[in-house]
């Protein structure tokens, strides 16, 4: 394995604040599938951004934040802590993997252009609900109209969900599809399946049946609410986009502001799961009105102002997410490239969006198992690296000459079980071998080191806690003059203040 030329960043610089040496936790070769694990890559320099964000109580940040959970989503503080040190208002602040819009919606609620981008049409919804909100009025004249209709109609859909609660799974009773849904804006070629993760019954067909497992888990009058939503909304339309994200975010979970009690808030049990509970429990999902949960929603979404500016939101592979980013903010005549990044890039082999979200991408009309196969979460370590070698490739295009650039990366201990192979020191392993090549300079390595057992607790029992144990904050730059703005900026005091006094904060 190369060796890092650590003389040439962080080091040597005499305004450096607390530089020191961190090493990967655990050392040396270690057996895995009776090969020798990789060596672990060279040491990086720390940079002592303080992991504040810990501090704050749960639900810090913009009100719109909490909207749907996310899976591996960080908080919108780790944001602030960048935005504040490394943005003034007006500056463009981009996430290649958007998730649920966390980077670009705290940017746009800090007067700042947030941009993100992520190939899962859920994440796309979520992120563009956040940073182009319709207002607190349009919402309100809307949800009036479509109580309306559902009234004028509510007989014919709760005796179409009678049919199909009768019979779950039943083939020969059809519902209307969901409205029209967008497909990805990337222009990869060889990405040009990877666009297409509409369920047959959505893309191709008007409607088509309901799962069984779907069917089960709702009240049959609350199906019909569902059904009757999920024909009208129109996801290319702002304000129908924000009811249908806000939607997603109540769909089940374990309290009486959800529509399904058959599974928990934090992601989908498996389709077998429900129909195993659903049997062995005799479980009948109680009765809950569509529309008032989604006022009580609503009304904790708008408890604080619309976001200080409008984002933008792209559909597509990271890969290419730099030239679109361009074009989109190009077309809006705003900054065309980027002084900020903040991101998670999709972990190794720990999560998939698809599956954990299968009910919510049935009520948006995508198929579950074509997301999973559409994504790059599965890769392993060598993969792994050739990809975020090509996404931050990508990305140079669309970023300002002293651009800061912060990766969070776990280090991911289990593989669903199993030790993995280069999951530690991945951070490490991404800067020599996918950043140092593309030409980007290294400011240093910010540790955060309790967040990881919280994040997957529930996925695998007493793995979980393993899953991703140490996340690290890896900290670039496009030159030589970003990466001193990195280091000097490490330590500057920000303001925690939220919401804050005035819509221009710091
Ligand atoms: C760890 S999550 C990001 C979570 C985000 N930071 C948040 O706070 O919600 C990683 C994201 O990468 C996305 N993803 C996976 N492969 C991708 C690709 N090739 N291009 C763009 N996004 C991708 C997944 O859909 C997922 O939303």
């Amino acid at each position: 394995m190369a060796s890092l030329p650590l003389e040439l960043d962080g080091l040597e610089t005499p305004s450096a604040p607390d530089v020191r040496l961190v090493r990967p936790t655990r050392g040396g070769p270690a057996s895995t599938d009776g090969q020798l694990a990789l060596q672990l890559p060279a040491e990086l320099p720390h940079l002592a951004i303080e992991p504040e964000w810990k501090d704050q109580q749960r639900l810090w940040g913009h009100s719109f934040h909490p909207m749907c959970s996310y899976l591996a989503s960080f908080p919108a503080g780790l944001v602030h802590a960048f935005i504040a040190r490394y943005t003034r208002p007006g500056d463009v602040v981009l996430d290649p993997f958007s998730g649920r819009g966390t980077t670009p919606l705290q940017a746009c609620a800090e007067g700042r252009i947030g941009a993100g981008n992520d190939l899962n049409p859920f994440a796309h919804i979520l992120t563009a609900a956040k940073v182009d909100p319709p207002t607190k009025a349009d919402i309100k004249t809307r949800v009036a109209s479509l109580r309306l209709a559902w009234a004028a109609s509510a007989e014919e859909w709760n005796t179409l969900a009678g049919r199909i609660v009768a019979s779950p799974g039943s083939p020969d009773v059809e519902v209307p599809g969901p409205a029209s849904m967008p497909i990805a804006d990337g222009s990869r070629q060889n990405a040009g399946s990877r666009t297409s993760a509409r369920s047959d019954s959505a893309a191709n067909r008007p409607g088509g049946s309901v799962p069984a497992e779907v069917a089960l888990a709702f009240h049959p009058r609350t199906l019909a609410q569902l059904l009757f939503l999920r024909s009208g909304l129109d996801p290319d339309d702002r304000t129908d986009r924000f009811i249908l994200a806000t939607l997603t975010g109540i769909l089940h979970g374990k309290s009486g502001s959800y529509l399904s009690a058959v599974m928990p808030n934090t992601f989908s049990m498996a389709p077998r799961y429900v129909r195993d509970f659903v049997e062995r429990t005799d479980f009948h999902s109680p009765e809950r009105d569509v529309f008032a949960l989604l006022d009580d929603k609503l009304r904790r979404l708008y408890r604080q102002p619309l976001p200080a500016a409008r984002g933008i939101a792209l559909l597509g592979d990271a890969r290419d997410a730099g030239v679109r980013v361009r074009e989109a903010l190009r077309a809006r005549g705003l900054p065309e490239r980027a002084r900020l990044v903040v991101t998670s890039p999709p972990y190794l082999r720990v999560v998939k969006y698809g599956y954990y979200n299968w009910l919510r991408l049935w009520l948006l009309g995508y198929d579950a198992s074509a997301i999973d196969d559409l994504l790059d979460d599965a890769h392993h370590r060598d993969a792994y690296l050739v990809f975020m070698r090509e996404v931050l490739r990508g990305l140079r295009t669309a970023l300002a000459d002293d651009a800061v650039i912060a990766i969070v990366i776990g280090d991911v201990e289990m593989d669903r079980g199993r030790p993995t192979n280069g999951g530690i020191g991945l951070a490490e392993s991404v800067w020599e071998l996918a950043a140092a090549p593309e030409g980007y300079r290294l400011a240093g390595i910010a540790m955060d080191d309790v967040a990881a057992g919280r994040k997957m607790t529930k996925l695998w029992g007493d793995e979980a806690g393993h899953a991703t144990k140490v996340e690290r904050i890896l900290i670039l730059a496009t030159s030589e003059a970003g990466r001193r703005r990195a280091i000097n900026g490490a330590t500057l005091p920000i303001g925690w203040e939220w919401p804050p006094r005035s819509p221009r904060i710091l």
